[in-house]
């Protein structure tokens, strides 16, 4: 009997050896260790041993048990370790790690949490308007006739029902001081939208910013003191900004306001960046013909509105010559404001 303990001990020993995977390694148990393992069957023979023998053929027994186990144990270990180094074959793990691609913010909405963020500390707050707006609010109550050509059909998209896209954004001057008396301090940015040929400078959805101040004796130096303020925030504390005399229905008198571009390269240039203007009594004529509460008589109210396109102060801001880019979501493009 010791002789076959021997011989199982030594054959179990060279199968796990052998053995090059753990399945085979699992084979190996189950040979000796398994319920109908070679080992385990000598084991319940010990009942038809002899007394006197029985103390040292136990002691074989499980020195050989302890043996194949450790053996076992041991080439288990060694089988992972191989699977691992495989596993990590051909990388480099001392490389530094692959930098992570963080998106970034569109260049329109820089400019326009930039521009939002100047106008806020100066204490205008957030209004919006539809953008599916109506002939009243968009060209009636600012002042504009039927005539005008803003209204013509070749200008403007127009629905079957008669309403519009928004030409421009001054419409949210007209809903915020229907829905709030004065004194009014908003800012309304948001896309706009004409029926212009597409190039370069032009695209027929467009980003503008309009700024609406009423309150009582305003005057045109908050208008020119505020926006100048505004745009040497923008662009610089040494930009010149310059205000000159231009017509819209809405405001009276009117400006169109550039600033100085010094471009790398080229000569300085005055460049138009917004429209702006005191509020023309006629438009406070029809708030108070729809409010009918008095709060925006022309007798004693007064303000300032201005607008400006958010595109083009991106454009000038970082030099882009075509405003499509703003539009194209190529991440070439994009990339760069990162
Ligand atoms: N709405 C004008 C436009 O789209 C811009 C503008 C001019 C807005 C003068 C104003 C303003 O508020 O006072 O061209």
């Amino acid at each position: 009997m010791k002789d076959q303990i021997e011989a199982i001990q030594n054959e179990a020993l060279s199968r796990i050896a052998q053995a090059a995977d753990t399945r085979a390694l699992d084979d190996a148990r189950v040979v000796v260790l398994g319920k109908k393992g070679t080992l385990t069957e000598i084991s319940s023979g010990m009942r038809d041993i002899p007394k006197e023998e029985k103390a040292s053929i136990g002691a074989l027994l499980n020195s050989a048990r302890t043996a194949i186990t450790e053996a076992l144990e041991a080439k288990q270990l060694a089988l992972q370790d191989i699977a691992d180094k495989q596993a990590l074959e051909g990388i480099d793990s001392t490389l530094p790690s692959r930098a992570l691609h963080h998106g970034s913010l569109h260049p329109l909405t820089l400019i326009r949490h930039q521009a939002i963020n100047i106008l806020r500390r100066m204490g205008f707050a957030l209004a919006e308007g539809p953008e599916i707006e109506d002939e009243f609010h968009c060209f009636d109550a600012l002042n504009t006739p039927a005539d005008h050509p803003a209204r013509n059909e070749k200008d403007t998209f127009y629905f079957d029902s008669g309403k519009l896209l928004r030409t421009h954004t001054s419409s949210v001057q007209v809903r915020s001081m229907e829905s709030q008396a004065p004194p009014v301090r908003i800012i309304a940015p948001g896309s706009a939208y004409r029926r212009d040929e597409i190039d370069a400078t032009h695209l027929s959805v467009f980003n503008q910013l309009e700024g609406l101040y009423i309150d009582t004796d305003v005057s045109l130096g908050d208008l020119k003191g505020t926006l100048e303020y505004f745009f040497q925030e923008m662009f610089g504390s040494g930009t010149e900004v310059r205000f000159r005399p231009h017509f819209f229905p809405f405001t009276e008198p009117s400006f169109e306001i550039d600033v100085k571009l010094h471009a790398k390269g080229q000569a300085p240039r005055w460049i138009e960046v917004a429209g702006c203007g005191m509020v023309d009594p006629a438009v406070f004529a029809a708030i108070s013909a729809s409010r009918k509460d008095g709060a925006y008589d022309p007798e004693k109210v007064t303000g300032f509105a201005f607008g400006m396109g958010l595109d083009r102060l991106a454009m000038i801001r970082w030099g882009i010559k075509d405003i499509r880019l703003l539009i194209e979501n190529d991440a070439r493009f994009l990339k760069q404001f990162a």
